[in-house]
């Protein structure tokens, strides 16, 4: 099945679907993007992705194209064009295509828009979760804006690859000592039944799956300390996970190549992704 994709309003197949190399996206990583997982046919945690859009497009003094009900229909026309069942619905908006190149953006040039999916079945049961991931440490070499969810993502995918050249599958970033994120996702720690994930501010993206986890770790009675966290102490945690759309609750189960417990994923991360998932499926659009 060809993959439908959308540019500015048309609903396109894939090899049809084409944007301007003058695109400000293309030329100056001038962007916003969003990730927005798919459980059953439906939306997960929309209404959150779409005020972080919006958020995202205020920084960067770039005009929202849609109203939140528009971007909704763009995001179900998506998934029903494409069978997606469970997966991902990715959405970018550029500074869109002045006809030239220069450092000084033109007002008034419509964005661009583009939205594609990818199916993945087997998202929610997935066998990584069952079993953990590994992380190293690296520095964290990205800008200072991390709260703007740019598509400027070179940092990140290095430290990605150097993450999985190591044997490792992902990388927590570190700046002065301290574990800002992971490089795509928010990380976490959980010691002496405490559970600790850095605060919000410029420093980390606002993860929408961060602030559902928080919301139904409270609703729990469980305890979150949001303060950021050492490597020291990260590798002494009784366990570690990582949260983000596409991963959802993911147990870490080493660090730098130390075991975090007996290896396994942790009780309180597994319990987080079940209670994640059934609150994501029961309120999904
Ligand atoms: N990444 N931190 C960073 C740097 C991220 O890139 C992401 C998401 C998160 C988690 O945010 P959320 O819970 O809203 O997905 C945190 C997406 C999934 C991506 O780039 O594919």
């Amino acid at each position: 099945m060809t993959r439908i994709v959308h540019v500015n309003g048309d609903e396109l197949a894939e090899d049809q679907a084409k944007v301007s190399v003058f695109d400000r996206g293309f030329l100056m990583a001038d962007g916003v993007y969003e990730v927005t997982s798919v459980l059953g046919g439906k939306l997960v945690d929309f209404p959150g992705h779409l005020a972080r859009l919006g958020r995202s497009l205020g920084a960067l003094k770039i005009a929202n194209p849609h109203t939140d009900e528009e971007w909704l229909a763009i995001h179900r026309r998506m998934v029903e064009s494409n069978g997606i069942d469970e997966g991902l619905v990715y959405l970018q908006v550029t500074r869109g295509n002045p006809g030239d190149r220069d450092f000084a953006w033109v007002e008034g040039v419509a964005p661009t828009v583009v939205l594609f999916t990818q199916s993945k079945p087997g998202l929610a049961d997935s066998p990584q979760a069952r079993d953990g991931i590994r992380v190293i440490m690296l520095p964290d070499l990205r800008w200072r804006r991390r709260d703007i969810k740019t598509v400027q993502l070179l940092a990140p995918s290095l430290a990605k690859m150097e993450a999985k050249a190591q044997g490792a599958d992902d990388a927590w970033l570190i700046e002065e000592g301290v574990i800002t994120e992971g490089t795509s996702n928010n990380a976490w720690i959980v010691k002496d039944g405490r559970i600790v994930t850095r605060g919000l501010s410029t420093d980390i993206l606002h993860g929408i799956t961060r602030a559902a986890v928080m919301r139904l770790a409270a609703e729990a009675q469980m305890t979150v300390e949001e303060r950021g966290f050492t490597p020291e102490e990260a590798r002494a945690a009784d366990e570690a996970f990582v949260t983000s759309a596409s991963a959802f609750v993911m147990p870490v189960v080493e660090i730098d190549g130390a075991r975090l417990g007996d290896g396994r994923p942790g009780p309180v991360a597994r319990r987080l992704r079940e209670i994640y998932l059934e609150d994501a499926r029961a309120s999904a659009l």
